[in-house]
């Protein structure tokens, strides 16, 4: 690899799309100025000590230096909390890192596990970084561009000033077409970046204002610089230490951030980016801005992955670490021994915990009325009161769910406005687990089972089973 370090990225990669839809109704933690939760606010409801947990641990991340902290959301299903990590990402805006996966994933990807959790983690760790560029500010006097006949290579002079100076720069092809590109023209204020040739157009400037009369009120007036033509600026730009690894990985390069297809990447190239990116905070160039890894469904990591995770936190740069469970008291997976939340005792013993609880009636309803605005969806009074109650005897999920069924449903009768009977025959369409566990134990002959043993005809006058030592017919 070589020395130098690349820390340019043009667009960033898209994680955790799927979690959008079942929350997007929410726009942050619906805090006041003092953190405290709002009733109802940024399409959050109740859950009031959850949330406000959840604040002050936004406003550590926020205060920034703190990192390695491990943080666990538990609570029974469908009590919001994936809906508090969204919020809580969308609090912490752009400028963090925050990386949301399931615990799933780690098993599904093409990467071995502890790859996918290392990518994980450094896609949560944000490096702010501060460069030098010389730039080129100045108003343009004149653009002058000689058109060979053979029409291929092109040849210009620009002349560009100051209130102090003024001089003429050969351009090349590459600059004309982005001058054209930008449609720059005598009297704009230009931006050059000279390593990149990167063109902004500043404004019009000032002196010029009287000629262009005709111009639409968008038209901004800049002066002209004063000084040297030629300045250095500082400029600031903020990656993720993923995106550093891949574009520094020989084999992978700059594509794989937008195929997603990034492969393993060596430690080497790691051990270097790390470094590298010290030296620089050494020397004031860069920051480190620890973000967040969200992972959802946490119990379906296994005790390799719980290890690496806690090897991680010690990590010089380590994320804030929140996991969600709806786990109580269960087997680890890959061990065969008990503990709260599934999680081993070590890793338990670092995590500060927050709980989720049930939510009331009134809660319920709040929250599937905003469901329904957010999908445009209208519904009578009494159909939202059986919802309600359906919510409140199943799950919010499952309710949240059956409102859109039920649009379809009422659509399908041409109609814009849910109402009672179109809930009722979507609740008799789809199941909610309930039934549907009532369902299997009355109907558990005709599936297969573990041992993939399945009956077929009615009363099981024709068997079938999975192994073949077994085979029997009557
Ligand atoms: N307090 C809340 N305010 C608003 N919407 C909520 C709240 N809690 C849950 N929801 C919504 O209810 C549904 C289920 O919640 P979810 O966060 O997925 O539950 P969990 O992750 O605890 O299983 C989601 O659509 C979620 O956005
Ligand atoms: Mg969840």
């Amino acid at each position: 690899m070589a020395t130098t370090i690349s820390t340019n990225v043009e667009s960033k990669d898209l994680n955790g799309v799927s979690l959008i839809a079942a929350h997007s109704h929410i726009t942050g933690l619906g805090l006041d100025e003092n953190l405290k939760p709002k009733e109802s606010g940024q399409g959050m409801v109740g859950q009031l000590k959850a949330r406000k947990a959840a604040g002050v641990i936004l406003k550590m991340i926020q205060a920034g230096k703190i990192a390695g902290r491990a943080v666990l959301i538990a609570g029974p299903p469908s009590t919001g909390k994936t809906a508090i990590a969204t919020g809580l990402a969308q609090n912490l805006g752009s400028e963090v890192p925050f990386t949301a996966i399931a615990g799933s994933e780690i098993f599904s990807l093409d990467l071995s596990k502890t790859e996918s959790l290392t990518q994980a983690f450094r896609k949560s760790i944000g490096i702010r970084i501060k460069e030098e560029t010389e730039i080129i500010e100045g108003e343009v006097v004149e653009i002058q561009i000689d058109r060979s006949i053979t029409g291929g290579h092109k040849q210009g002079k620009l002349t560009i000033k100051t209130t102090d100076m003024e001089t003429i720069y050969e351009l090349g092809n590459k600059m004309i077409e982005s001058l054209t590109k930008e449609k720059i023209l005598a009297g704009d204020i230009v931006s050059i970046d000279k390593s990149s040739g990167k063109i902004t157009k500043l404004g019009k400037s000032f002196t010029r204002a009287r000629d262009y009369d005709a111009m639409g009120p968008d038209t901004k007036f800049v002066q002209c610089p004063e000084g040297e033509l030629q300045k250095r600026k500082e400029v600031v730009h903020t990656v993720s230490l993923h995106e550093i690894d891949v574009i520094n990985s020989r084999q992978q390069g700059f594509l794989a951030l937008f195929s997603g297809d990034t492969g393993e990447i060596r430690s080497e190239v790691r051990d270097q980016i790390n470094t590298k990116v010290a030296e620089w905070k050494e020397e004031g160039k860069a920051d480190i801005i620890p973000g967040v890894l969200f992972i959802d469904e946490v119990h379906m990591l296994d005790i390799e992955c719980f290890s690496f995770i806690n090897r991680a936190l010690e990590d010089d740069f380590a994320p804030i670490v929140i996991m969600a469970t709806n786990r109580g008291m269960s087997t680890t997976r890959g061990t065969n021994y008990k503990s709260p939340h599934g999680l081993p005792f070590d890793l338990l013993d670092r995590s500060i915990i927050i709980h989720t609880t049930g939510y009331n009636a009134e809660e319920i309803k709040t929250i599937l009325s905003i469901r329904a605005q957010e999908e445009e969806i209208e519904l009578t009074g009494d159909a939202l009161a059986l919802l309600t109650k359906i919510g409140q005897e199943t799950s919010l999920r499952y309710a949240s769910n059956l409102l859109s069924v039920s649009q379809q449903i009422a659509l399908k009768r041409r109609s814009n406005t849910v109402e009672l009977g179109d809930i009722k025959r979507g609740y008799m369409l789809f199941l909610d687990s309930d039934r549907s566990v009532q369902y299997l134990e009355e109907n558990k002959t005709q599936y297969i089972d573990n041992e993939g043993k399945v009956v077929i005809g009615t009363n099981g006058s024709f068997k079938k089973t999975g192994a073949a030592d077994s085979m029997e017919t009557d």
